[in-house]
């Protein structure tokens, strides 16, 4: 596979499909031991804009309430407060069709495909009940092409070789691209993906991310990218958003916030971020002063997801 173009930095002029308005989430905080009940303010009034074509990173450390946002805009968790808006329009009802609507056009990719993947089933299994219910095929004939279709947009072809797998049959990699197939079966305008490759061995993890980046770019998808790794976020996404404590405590164009990141968490994700260039050069038993520092995510050529927009070729494309 050779690696797709990055989307452009913020798909400028491009529709905002999803948006989140003052999203505030509060759960009950358990007493212990000396402690008494109070309340946790996971994510304290996010307000973000997905375009179409948009791949926005939301970049944290552990507990800084990434996921909690994710589960608000995919509709797992309903907020304690601010609003959701699919295409402008406000989502506030658990049901309804608008709600159904907005279930099927804002899909979630989770960390752990092994996880999301039933053991007992085959891929056709997990791709047919999708594939059922969101594009309801007349035929035998017509459920095998979606199949094969899905398959094929997320690189996992000859279909016929996957079909009939077991999760435990398939690469990490692949299992997640399974996962990924399911989620388009849903034919959605919107992905968000919470951490889809930290799970999964170093050298798939680039072919993931660049099929990632590659449906977004074909087919107009928003994606909401989560991650701790700030490198990643700047090679793949054209927007960064830094959260800290439950807020967003910085927002901008990627190479913007990596290179001349304004807030002090920021600087501190950067100075702890892995680091290839200066590992190069300390296996060598030298000395760097370039790489990563404070001041930005280095420029030097041997970084694992090298500079935008020039992507490095996929490693494990398909595994
Ligand atoms: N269902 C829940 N009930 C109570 N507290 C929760 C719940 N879900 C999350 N939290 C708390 O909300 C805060 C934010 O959690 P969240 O999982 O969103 O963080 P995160 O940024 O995704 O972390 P990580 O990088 O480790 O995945 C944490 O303090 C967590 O313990
Ligand atoms: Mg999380």
């Amino acid at each position: 596979m050779t690696a797709p173009a990055a989307p452009p930095p913020g798909a400028p002029g491009a529709p905002v499909v999803l948006a989140a308005d003052g999203l505030v989430k509060d759960f009950r905080a358990p007493g212990g031991p000396g402690r008494r009940r109070g309340v946790l303010h996971a994510v304290r009034g996010v307000s973000l804009e997905l375009a179409a074509g948009e791949i926005v990173a939301l970049v944290g450390e552990s507990g800084s309430g990434k996921s909690t946002l994710a589960r608000l805009l995919s509709g797992l968790e309903r907020p304690t407060g601010g609003q959701i808006l699919l295409r402008g329009r406000p989502v506030q009802v658990a049901r309804g069709r608008d709600y159904r609507a907005y279930k099927r056009s804002v899909q979630m990719i989770f960390q752990d495909p092994f996880s999301s993947l039933n053991p007992a089933h085959t891929v056709r299994y997990h791709l047919s009940r999708p594939v059922s219910i969101h594009q309801a095929p007349g035929s035998r004939a017509a459920m095998d092409a979606a199949l094969a279709g899905l398959l094929q947009q997320v690189h996992l072809t000859p279909a016929a070789d996957f079909l009939a797998k077991y999760p435990h049959e398939l690469s990490g990699g692949q299992r997640q691209r399974v996962a990924i197939a399911r989620a388009l079966a849903a034919r959605p305008q919107v992905l968000l993906a919470d951490e889809p490759v930290s799970m999964l061995d170093v050298s798939l993890r680039l072919g993931v991310l660049n099929l990632l980046a590659e449906l977004c770019a074909a087919q107009r998808l928003g994606i909401l990218y989560i991650t701790h790794d700030i490198a990643s976020a700047r090679y793949f996404a054209g927007t960064i958003l830094v959260m800290q404590a439950g807020s967003v405590v910085e927002a901008g164009p990627a190479e913007q916030v990596t290179q001349s990141p304004a807030h002090p968490y920021t600087r501190q994700l950067i100075a702890s971020a892995p680091d290839p260039d200066r590992a190069l050069a300390g296996s060598d038993g030298g000395t760097s002063d370039g790489g990563t520092t404070a001041g930005g995510i280095s420029n030097g050529g041997t970084s694992v997801w090298g500079n935008r927009p020039s992507p490095p070729p996929a490693l494990g494309a398909t595994r």
